[in-house]
């Protein structure tokens, strides 16, 4: 990977201003010193999505999400950390030259070199279709003829490839392009000492990658013989990774999220009548089948698909599979089925927009409910059939991630089939038992689970309780690194020099420790921006969360005028406080530890030595304890 130089993401991320990057997608009321809105990321009506002008930071209390305007491009448009510096950079006309190690200026410039033959090759499709004589004969009258119009082929950049065998390679190569990227982007094709054109005399469709740029195409014959293959596809690239693209996503995604709905569709075609008929939200999987990519990339903008498929009960169950892995992925699913022999595209035309609508919104069906019917048909008179039909069910009920849909999915399969809830049941858990290990889908208890409680869920609030203090002292390393004590000195490595006999249990916190250790011998203050803006983004998440921890609180305060001692006064105590509690809390632990050491001990000398310990610790604890102003029951 190339890297933006510090300098330039400095300045990015200093120009962004957090109001505008995200007005860009959302209407922000100003309501005190915030600005609200409903939250882009989770679908509500009321608005618990904030952005605070003077932080630079949104944060949402329905759904927890929060960052500063970079985070807040990675997670709305579902890129990675240099792609949303690069959009925020494009936004404010800010240069990014990148430094590029030799052996990457080869993969990179190979890359662009394949966007930059695609755009020109997608210009020239274009070109052809709207202004040379066999596009305006030929291509653009079958696109009519389907019921295209002008605004549709301009937004899907749809053009026409000449009968001819070098129309593109010849004027290509004329242009300047290389013959080596024609032939790596699959516009060429060699054999022997021949090149010519993979598209020819076909309809163009390019495709488009999240941000806009072409990275293939697929091409239709306008000829009904069975020589030529009906549709040509661009072969897989540096640019061109087919798993992880869906046709129609560019044009999509926005009304994906406004909608909070994916329409899945199989052809081309179908995308483009459905989005010229007012219905954006749909994309194609392009006849393949779908993939756990093309489910993610969904999954950014919705957690709900429906399924549009052709009306054939054969074409249906081939695409079974694919639909099991959406609700793998976590997804909700719902398919309607249309009318023998139609498909979306056919359908729409002949219905029209308003009636289309009505058909999928009273013929979406839930996808089990769906599978449940259609196999439970099939094996009406047929008792092995049937088992075999439920076993399929039950398997796919078992893939959703989350138990409560498993349960009632499993509920309404015992209705469809007339088949008692406990029989599946118990079907249920022998199918789980054969598929371990599978941690993401337990067994659903038949009977009443034990109530007594485990010995986990003790480890699991010692966990709780430790993630607390720890956090603490984090969240004041984090706020106040640019504080200072009231004498004067810097908050920072006072702080730190308390914690230099503490291991920090959880992952997260000792990185960040060490980083703070790391940096406090370069400045003794810190901005809160400085791991903001980290480029590790395990660390960004961690330092934007601890930063908003107390942001609820604060509006609180703003908004019933409650007084409240400000932390910045008494930060010393504050500190001091939080290091007593952690070291409490390990003091406790260790004790706990020992003692449970004591009971398996066996050599006489050791069991003196651990209860030597135990003794020192717990003078420890009282000690702290008494700092703490705690009594300690022993
Ligand atoms: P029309 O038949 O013109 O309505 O096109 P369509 O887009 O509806 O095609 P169809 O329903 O027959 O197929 C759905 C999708 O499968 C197409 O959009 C293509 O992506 C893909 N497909 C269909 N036929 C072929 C083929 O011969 N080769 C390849 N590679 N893909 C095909
Ligand atoms: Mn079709």
């Amino acid at each position: 990977m190339s890297r933006i130089p510090q300098e330039t993401v400095d300045q990015i991320i200093q120009q962004a201003d957090i109001v505008e990057v995200v007005g860009d997608f959302v209407t922000l009321k100003k309501k005190g010193q915030n600005m609200w809105a409903p939250c882009p990321f989770h679908h509500e009506k009321s608005p618990s999505f904030s952005v605070s002008p003077a932080k630079g930071i949104y944060k949402c209390f329905g759904c927890g999400k929060a960052g500063n305007s970079l985070q807040f491009i990675m997670d709305i448009e579902g890129i990675g950390y240099v792609d949303a510096l690069k959009y925020l950079a494009r936004k404010y006309a800010i240069a990014i030259e990148e430094e590029v190690t030799p052996e990457l200026t080869q993969a990179q410039s190979e890359k662009e070199s394949q966007y930059i033959l695609s755009n020109f090759a997608k210009d020239y499709f274009h070109d052809i279709l709207l202004n040379h004589e066999q596009g305006k004969s030929i291509g653009l009258p079958y696109f009519k003829d389907r019921g295209l119009a002008m605004p549709t082929i301009q937004r899907f950049e749809l053009g026409y490839s000449l009968e001819a065998w070098d129309g593109l390679t010849a004027k290509a190569l004329a242009q300047g392009f290389q013959l080596e990227f024609l032939e790596s982007t699959g516009l060429t094709i060699r054999k022997e000492d021949k090149k010519y054109d993979r598209f020819r005399a076909r309809v163009m469709f390019p495709i488009h990658n999240l941000s806009g740029r072409v990275v293939g195409f697929g091409g239709r014959t306008l000829k009904s013989n069975d020589k030529t293959p009906k549709y040509v596809n661009s072969p897989e690239s540096e640019i061109y990774h087919k798993s992880d693209v869906l046709y129609g996503m560019y044009q999509a995604k926005q009304a994906i999220r406004s909608q909070d709905l994916c329409y899945l569709v199989e052809g081309y075609l179908d995308v483009l009548s459905l989005s010229q008929g007012g219905i954006e939200n749909v994309v194609a999987s392009s006849g393949t089948s779908l993939t756990e990519g093309q489910i993610k990339l969904i999954g950014r903008y919705t957690k709900n698909i429906t399924v549009l498929y052709d009306g054939d009960a054969a074409g249906i169950k081939a695409s079974l599979r694919g639909i099991d892995l959406i609700l793998e992925g976590g997804l909700n699913v719902n398919v309607v089925l249309f009318p023998d022999k139609e498909d979306p595209d056919s359908y729409i035309r002949k219905v029209g927009d308003t009636a289309f609508k009505k058909y999928i919104d009273t013929n979406a069906k839930d996808f089990i409910s769906f599978k449940t019917e259609l196999l439970s048909q099939e094996a009406e008179h047929n008792p092995v059939k049937k088992a075999e039909a439920i076993r399929e069910i039950i398997s796919s009920i078992s893939k959703i991630p989350d138990s409560i849909k498993r349960a009632v999915f499993l509920q309404r399969c015992s209705v469809i089939f007339g088949i008692e809830e406990q029989v599946l049941l118990t079907e249920y858990n022998k199918l789980m038992k054969q598929e371990r290990p599978k941690p993401a889908s337990p067994t659903i208890p038949t009977t009443e689970p034990e109530l007594t409680p485990q010995p986990e869920d003790e480890v699991a609030a010692d966990d709780a309780i430790l993630l607390h203090h720890e956090r603490e002292v984090l969240r004041l390393l984090v706020n106040y690194s640019a504080h200072q004590l009231p004498e004067g000195e810097p908050f920072l490595p006072y702080l730190l020099a308390q914690l230099e006999d503490i291991d920090f249990k959880i992952p997260i916190h000792a990185r960040l420790i060490t980083l703070f250790q790391e940096v406090v011998k370069q400045s003794s203050l810190v901005s809160p921006d400085y791991f903001i803006n980290y480029p590790d983004g395990e660390i960004r998440q961690e330092a934007i969360s601890l930063l908003t921890d107390k942001f609820e609180l604060s509006e609180n305060w703003e908004t019933h005028q409650i007084f409240v001692p400000r932390e910045t006064d008494m930060l010393q105590f504050a500190a001091d406080t939080a290091v007593l509690r952690l070291k409490w809390r390990n003091v406790q632990q260790m004790i706990k530890e020992n003692a449970e050491l004591l009971k398996t001990e066996k050599d006489f000398p050791e069991i003196m030595k651990i209860m030597t310990l135990i003794k020192t610790l717990q003078q420890y604890e009282v000690e702290i304890g008494a700092q703490l102003g705690v009594v300690v029951v022993r």
